[in-house]
């Protein structure tokens, strides 16, 4: 099996470490199953886009979805991030953690009402309108409130981003933005909606895209829109490009920031507009992991089972996605030999797993694991399902770390179920 690390999760003497502190001293403090993250690799990898974009205006908005821990939040608002948001909760969160609203992007295919006057009320950089009956909505509620709001029009540029189909959204089968014909429209309406400033276009084509394709083809389509309406006088100020920047899972080719930025920066430096972009993943997956605990091990004539504390309620991908997590040992023991196994939680499921079939050190009950790039869609989609307690999160900063949540209590679990049951 093959081991893997980085400057941020890394051996020594045969010991997985974060940044400087062993996973083991932190298991010992918060417990298994349990997050664990590195602030510094959330620091380096914005810092990377701020780099690699320098050339042109732009700002990079922290897609929270991805990990919405506020202290997450907060180490990328302290490096001058802004956010996107794509719920009230997700505001919520990221005002919370000190986000500006001059920073924040609210996104999402159906807004509610509450969640656009919020919008409006907070001054939010931009809503990011996706169909017309949006725009007509925005456009009341502000004028209902005395406002004008800035509004992006969220386009689908119709580019297949190579990437998992649930996870795909630039497609004109996928339910997000609207076609450029209809977008062209609603920007030469822009008289009839006098409580909207139109301000950009955006666009997302989807999530763990690994080419640079994609982003090189839509940009051009997207561009040629842009100068089309900019001859039809209509002035934007922005071009988002969305996230969905690719990371490494096990040994798959993906392109890096500078990588994507030389392949774009050409026709982004001809538009002359302020560029927006909104990675989640690439900022924070490979910043964390989930320690877990092998509580038992057996095995039948067909396959050898490790049963570890963490499961499906904790770590949806593997199950949801059919995703690949490194599984590696905390603790490398030479003398042990390689098996393959099914990884699996203690929820009564078969879809209970978090890797079929996985070469792997021979490990016993008692021992740890570690499960690589938890950091983005880990924690935020995981549930309460069998009445499990959500895992702590803890975040180390060289040589410290600090619980940044701690273990759900069972108080959580009922919430105020009890002062209301009948
Ligand atoms: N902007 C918009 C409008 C989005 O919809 C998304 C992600 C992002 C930015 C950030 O994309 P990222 O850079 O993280 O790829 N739960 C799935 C991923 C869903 C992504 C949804 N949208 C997973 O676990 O793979």
């Amino acid at each position: 099996m093959k081991i893997l690390s980085s400057e941020y999760f890394s051996y020594r003497n045969n010991e997985l470490f974060c940044e400087e502190v062993p996973v083991r001293e932190i298991v010992n403090k918060s417990g298994t199953p349990a997050y664990i993250y590195s602030r510094k690799f959330f620091q380096d990898r914005y810092r990377d886009f701020i780099n690699a974009f320098s050339p042109v205006d732009h700002s990079v908005f922290y897609a929270v979805k991805a990990n919405g821990n506020l202290s997450v939040i907060k180490t990328f608002v302290d490096q001058g991030s802004g956010i996107d948001v794509n719920s009230e909760g997700e505001l919520f969160r990221g005002l919370k953690a000190g986000a500006d609203p001059g920073k924040i992007i609210l996104t999402g295919v159906g807004k509610s009402e509450s969640e656009i006057r919020l919008g409006i009320e907070k001054n939010l950089l931009l809503i990011k309108a996706e169909s017309e009956e949006e725009i007509s909505l925005i456009n009341r509620i502000a004028s209902e409130m005395g406002k004008t709001a800035d509004v992006a029009v969220r386009i689908n540029p119709d580019v297949n981003p190579g990437t998992h189909p649930y996870i795909s959204t630039g497609l004109a089968e996928n339910k997000f933005g609207v076609d450029k014909s209809t977008a062209a429209r609603l920007f030469k309406m822009k008289d009839e909606f006098s409580n909207i400033r139109f301000s950009g276009i955006d666009m997302h084509l989807g999530s763990q895209i690994t080419s640079v394709y994609p982003y090189v083809e839509a940009v051009r389509k997207m561009s040629e829109f842009y100068f089309y309406l900019r001859d039809n006088g209509i002035k934007l100020s922005h071009f988002d490009i969305g996230g969905g920047m690719g990371i490494r899972y096990s040994s798959e080719e993906v392109f890096t920031i500078n990588e994507l930025a030389e392949a774009i920066l050409p026709d982004l430096k001809k538009l002359g507009c302020r560029i927006l972009l909104e990675p989640g993943r690439s900022l924070t997956a490979n910043g964390g992991i989930l320690a877990t605990k092998v509580m038992f091990t057996k095995s039948n004539q067909l396959k050898h089972f490790l049963i570890t504390d963490a499961a499906v309620n904790d770590l949806l991908r593997p199950s949801f996605y059919g995703a690949y997590h490194h599984i590696q040992p905390v603790v490398l023991e030479s003398e042990r030999k390689e098996i393959t196994a099914d990884i699996v939680g203690p929820v009564c499921e078969s879809g209970d797993f978090l890797a079929k079939n996985r070469s792997i050190m021979q490990t016993f009950g008692g021992e740890l694991l570690a499960v690589l790039a938890a950091g983005s869609y880990g924690m935020v989609m995981s549930s309460n399902y069998n009445a499990r307690r959500r895992a702590p999160e803890i975040m180390v900063d060289g040589k410290e770390f600090y619980f940044v949540r701690s273990r759900e209590n069972f108080e959580h679990l009922i919430y105020d179920e009890e002062s209301l049951m009948k």
